[in-house]
């Protein structure tokens, strides 16, 4: 039996109907069905006789490590659709031997990582990497408050095999294949970005979070004179009215560049989904599956790091293209197309 938690939500919804389609017998929770993970014996109940707790419930930076440890103790594996296995080492519960956790298995953090490792095989040597992701779609206050929480440093990038701070300054009017305005590309580094460049010997990273100058980039800039629930509140009705009446989506851009057999190649992936809980519940649901399949190995994990990069067509709802070109002529051909 699986055990969803936050079952309720926009992404445990999704991974909860996937799993179930799939033909697992599940059991889904939240407050509003009577389990409340900040109550130890409920939590403790709701995992009993699992094999697999799959945590949905948000945010996750304060629910993450609560539910792994219940899990792990009632001998479940655990999947975990965000979580940030990277924070506050002194609260990590000890690996549970013969146990498995995947934290970090949503769309950024989770496909963000997994991208450019599906790209770098091939490459004789990867030498840089440009990263773009973004949504359009509503905030939910877990995910508000998970974004708020985040470990990134604003403005630094991987330079000459280093972490640098203040490397690259924001980008305005950009154009990017698949978009239908242009947006603003702000830089950030976090642990998800060095892992990355760590395992690719990149020279170069540049990662960007990119949005459309409206609501939400308003809302983002007066995040550091807010209290937090005000914070929450702003982001979330600012993403609201930015998405009235348009088409919601999640998307990713990472382009590789290095040498394949002594020649200069190049490599860009879009992935793109209708939201980004659908994004989200497409990895989890595939991470939840590589658990269950026994193709993770035993300990705690970021799922970057143990999913399989040559699986992600599989990916529900996840649309992957894969071209020999720079995002900026992708850009370019969709211009002239349009
Ligand atoms: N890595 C990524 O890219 C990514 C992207 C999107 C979301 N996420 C993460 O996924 C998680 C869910 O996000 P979401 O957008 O689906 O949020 P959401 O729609 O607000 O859903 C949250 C779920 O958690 C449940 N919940 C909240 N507090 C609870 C508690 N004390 N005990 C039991 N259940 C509780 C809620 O139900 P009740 O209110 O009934 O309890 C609801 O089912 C968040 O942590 C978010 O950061 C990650």
């Amino acid at each position: 039996m699986i055990a969803v938690l936050g079952a309720s939500g926009a992404v445990g919804s999704r991974v909860l109907a996937a799993l179930r389609s799939r033909g697992f017998e599940t059991r889904a929770g939240s407050r509003t069905s009577g389990v409340d993970l900040r109550d130890e014996r409920s939590l403790a109940g709701f995992v009993d006789g699992a094999r697999l707790v799959v945590n949905c419930a948000g945010p996750s930076h304060d629910t993450a490590e609560r539910v792994m440890a219940v899990a792990l103790r009632a001998g479940a594996d655990h999947v975990d659709a965000g979580g940030d296995r990277t924070r506050s080492p002194s609260s990590r519960p000890r690996d549970v031997p013969g146990r498995t956790a995947v934290f970090s298995a949503g769309a950024s953090p989770g496909l963000s990582g997994l991208l450019p490792r599906s790209l770098a095989p091939g490459f004789t040597e990867v030498a840089t990497l440009v990263s773009y992701s973004g949504v359009l779609d509503r905030f939910t206050p877990a995910g508000a408050e998970d974004f708020l929480s985040g470990t990134t440093e604003a403005g630094a990038a991987w330079r000459d095999g280093e972490r640098v701070s203040r490397a690259v300054s924001r980008v305005s009017g950009l154009t990017l294949p698949r978009l239908p305005r242009s947006v603003i590309a702000l830089p950030f580094l976090d642990e998800e970005n060095v892992s990355v460049a760590l395992d690719l010997s990149l020279v170069d990273g540049t990662w960007f979070t990119f949005v459309e100058d409206g609501h939400l980039l308003g809302a983002i800039e007066r995040v550091p004179g807010l209290p937090a629930s005000a914070a929450v509140r702003s982001l979330c009705d600012a993403a609201a009215l930015d998405m009235a009446g348009r088409d919601t989506h999640a998307t990713l851009l990472v382009q590789l560049t290095g040498t394949m057999d002594g020649v200069e190649a190049i490599r860009t992936a879009i992935a793109r989904a209708g939201s980004a809980a659908e994004m989200t519940a497409a990895v989890t649901v595939a991470a939840a599956l590589a658990v269950l399949a026994g193709r993770c190995p035993e300990g705690v994990h970021q799922a970057a790091q143990v999913l399989d990069p040559a699986e992600l067509s599989e990916l529900d709802g996840v649309d992957i293209v894969i071209e020999d070109r720079p995002i900026e002529e992708l850009a370019l051909v969709e211009e002239g197309t349009l």
